[in-house]
């Protein structure tokens, strides 16, 4: 892992879809800024990558009651039992869901929580986004992508 590598690896886990386009939209914003980035699924993402990497997104929508997306289970089971190689990652985490829901983004709280427990390290804090997230998504990202771009010409 190169420790100057500002990559921002964006994961997404999503059922219906919309984790992945807000995905797909901080990847555009990247690529517009000429920021290094990628961009993958949560079930395509091998556990054993997070050791090779300096910098993640999670983007993560909750389901159920408080329950990962389908696909991304066994990802988010594994963090949530520490069992990747994240205690030198930086990151920040993502969460949609329904406040109409008791365990409202209770998927990206415990991603959160769980990869804070095993040593990484918040890149700032948790965003969790209710139904109607474009407009608080694209003021974050405006934040964000301002900040990244500062640090790039460090
Ligand atoms: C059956 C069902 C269960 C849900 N359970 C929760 C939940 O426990 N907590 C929550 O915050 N949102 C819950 N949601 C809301 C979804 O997380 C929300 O619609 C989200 O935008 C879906 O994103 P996705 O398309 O990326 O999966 C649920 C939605 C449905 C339809």
């Amino acid at each position: 892992m190169d420790p100057t590598d500002t990559t921002l690896h964006i994961i997404f886990g999503t059922m219906t879809g919309n984790s992945e386009d807000l995905a797909n939209r901080l990847a555009k914003r990247c690529a517009d800024e000429s920021l290094p980035y990628t961009l993958t699924s949560a079930e395509e993402w091998p556990l054993e990558r997070f050791g090779q990497i300096k910098r993640a997104i999670l983007i993560f929508s909750t389901w159920g009651d408080g329950e990962p997306p389908d696909d991304a289970v066994d990802f988010c089971e594994a963090l949530y039992a520490h069992q990747a190689p994240v205690s030198q990652l930086e990151y920040m985490v993502v969460g949609l869901g329904d406040t109409s829901y008791d365990d409202f983004c209770g998927c990206a709280r415990r991603l959160d929580e769980a990869l804070a427990a095993a040593g990484a390290t918040r890149l700032c804090e948790r965003l969790d986004l209710d139904i109607d997230f474009d407009r608080d998504f694209d003021a974050w990202t405006d934040r964000f992508i301002a900040s990244e771009t500062d640090l790039q010409r460090l």
